[in-house]
């Protein structure tokens, strides 16, 4: 009787390997198991039936012996499902596929190019002082050399502040200067990044609305080379190696003298008439610059005998517009992602 029955869990055993073998889908193996231990029809179960047939003396052992058939079965099962699932996982993970698109955000280019302005200054030792974009006329002109009957004041006409007529929205980042000399005695170096405001209409290069890095070092013994020297150090990184500068005598108030400089078109380095970048002019204007006035440092309780600087601004629209060839400033407030996210 016993061999019997072990007959027939070694007859079912083969079976099952060989049916096991075959299995091609979940869904197979879903069946198969399904065949040999379902509760009612499987054959683990018809097999458990045919003890009541056993003697009570070898009921125990044929119970044993289907038991670790069952147990054997269910091991083979399940070690067949994770081969499958590892399997299949393979099949639809293709490793080689670029990455699922996650939509990251990145620094809009104003703030992309001063970053980069000021982690360049940073490598040559300026620090950065912000200052408030609400400021004082005295601050803004009167202390800068642009007393009130100044025509200079007409040029820069803005915006002042409802019940505050000595207050207004600073129209460039030049009195930062001012603030930071009158709390600081030399030597520094610092730079100033900033919005600045002007009552212009809006164009394809003027906005209300700009921005500006402002640029000051004071000194013993500062001269001209040194503007010269750091401008086309900044240029030279900021631009390109092979950057020429070219300074043309200009006017500010508080610059003395004063120089607005060109840099060579670091596209066609002149060479294209039909140049987009400069226009097949060869030069591209970026900032004013000039030694800071004795007047100015007097003005800020900073001896002119003993110490000189030079001061720098440049407005970083101007810079977007040059160095990434934005053909008009108003694209950059428009804060279209289809420019937007070419950039950063
Ligand atoms: N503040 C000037 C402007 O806005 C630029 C400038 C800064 C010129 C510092 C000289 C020195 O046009």
């Amino acid at each position: 009787m016993i061999d019997e029955i072990k007959k027939e869990i070694e007859g079912a055993r083969r079976s099952f390997v060989n049916e096991l073998a075959q299995i091609q889908s979940p869904e197979e193996l879903a069946a198969l198991k399904e065949r040999y231990l379902s509760r009612k029809k499987g054959r683990v179960s018809l097999l458990m039936a045919r003890l009541k047939e056993f003697a009570a003396a070898e009921k125990p052992l044929a119970g044993q012996a289907i038991n670790q058939f069952k147990e054997s079965i269910e091991e083979a099962l399940a070690a067949a499902a994770d081969r499958h699932g590892r399997a299949e996982a393979r099949e639809w993970r293709d490793h080689s596929l670029p990455a699922s698109d996650l939509p990251a955000g990145r620094f809009h280019l104003i703030a992309d190019i001063q970053r980069q302005i000021e982690e360049l200054f940073l490598s040559l030792g300026y620090e950065i002082a912000v200052g408030p974009e609400v400021e004082l006329e005295d601050y803004n002109f009167t202390k800068l050399n642009v007393p009130e009957f100044h025509p200079a004041r007409d040029e820069q006409d803005t915006f002042f502040l409802d019940g505050f007529d000595d207050m207004l929205l600073r129209t460039h980042t030049s009195p930062m200067q001012v603030r930071y000399m009158l709390a600081h005695q030399p030597p520094f170096k610092i730079i100033s990044p900033g919005k600045a405001f002007r009552k212009d209409d809006p164009d394809a290069t003027h906005s209300p609305c700009f921005h500006q890095v402002e640029g000051l070092l004071v000194d013993r013994g500062i001269h001209f080379s040194h503007l010269k020297g750091t401008l086309e150090a900044f240029c030279r990184a900021f631009y390109g190696p092979d950057v020429v500068l070219r300074f043309r005598p200009g006017y500010f108030p508080f610059t003395e003298p004063s120089a607005e400089v060109d840099i060579s078109c670091f596209l066609c380095s002149g060479k294209d008439a039909n140049c987009r970048v400069c226009k097949g002019n060869g030069w591209l204007e970026i900032l004013g610059s000039g030694m800071v006035h004795p007047q100015v440092l007097r003005n800020c309780g900073i001896d002119p005998e003993i110490y000189s600087g030079f001061a720098f601004g440049m407005g970083i629209e101007r810079v977007a517009m040059v160095k990434y060839g934005v053909p008009d400033l108003r694209l950059l407030y428009e804060n279209d992602l289809r420019l937007l996210g070419q950039f950063g």
